[in-house]
């Protein structure tokens, strides 16, 4: 389980300093001493799991279309960084094995959110847990989280040791017996929804908070005084500097 939980986690990597969701991007956020790394994972038309945000190559690759209609080889043709920066030319989508790889290396823990593409909430589940079973992390260094509660479901079949974090974006009205049925071991809330009570609430389960996404330190400062437990953050070197904290 999770004994521990970080301050701050790095979105999509360091998505202030580097392209999202890159190596580039996972190092960078590495290189600013995050404790933590989030990426999303979705599938390709031939079922890889790659770490990539959007269902479209549109904003972050120099290709079009959807990632569901991409085979894994036409996806590692297209550059995933000159659009953020020309010296990140030359970085690709990485396939979420890729990312796993460094992420052992660099050492940071690892939240994986796994993004289906509409109609494939099992299969990206179950390709992800598959990649992340065949080379675990160390333990209590791995949070699978989603919006999609069937993700989790699936996950927690597949992986029951794995912890699970429900993503919300609005808060449901029955969130508490969801987390409950999920068996959910976070909640990865949305910052701009919470309140000193909203948190509170939460807390009152038992389980920790997480909050997406927080650049400015005071909001920072705020949501930790209502007892989240850590942000997700695009500049984690910055706010840690900011917060003076790890
Ligand atoms: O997991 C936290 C955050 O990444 C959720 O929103 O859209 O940035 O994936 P999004
Ligand atoms: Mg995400």
């Amino acid at each position: 389980m999770l004994s521990t939980l970080p301050r701050l986690i790095g979105h999509r990597g360091a998505k202030e300093s580097a392209p999202e969701n890159t190596l580039a991007s996972v190092r960078e956020a590495a290189r600013q001493g995050a404790p933590w790394v989030e990426v999303d994972t979705m599938l390709t038309r031939d079922g890889v799991p790659v770490v990539i945000h959007d269902d479209t190559l549109d904003r972050t690759t120099s290709g079009r279309g959807a990632v569901a209609d991409t085979d894994l080889a036409d996806l590692r043709r297209l550059d995933a960084g000159a659009w953020f920066d020309p010296r990140f030319a030359g970085e690709t989508v990485p396939t979420l094995q890729e990312v796993l790889d460094l992420v052992r290396d660099l050492g940071p823990g690892l939240n994986l959110e796994i993004k289906p593409s509409a109609g494939r909430n099992a299969e990206t589940a179950r390709a992800a847990l598959a990649v992340l079973a065949a080379a675990p992390l160390p333990a209590g260094r791995l949070l699978v989280s989603s919006f999609e509660p069937e993700c989790l479901e699936v996950a927690g079949r597949l992986a029951p040791d794995v912890p699970r974090g429900y993503l919300m974006d609005e808060t449901p009205a029955d969130w508490a017996a969801i987390a409950d049925r999920l068996g959910a071991a976070t909640l990865n809330v949305d910052q701009r929804r919470q309140t000193a009570d909203s948190v509170a609430a939460f807390r009152a389960t038992g389980r920790p908070v997480l909050a997406y996404t927080v650049n400015d330190a005071a909001r920072a400062r705020t949501l930790f005084d209502w007892g989240v437990t850590g942000v997700f953050t695009d500049a984690p070197g910055r706010l840690a500097a900011e917060l003076a904290i790890r």
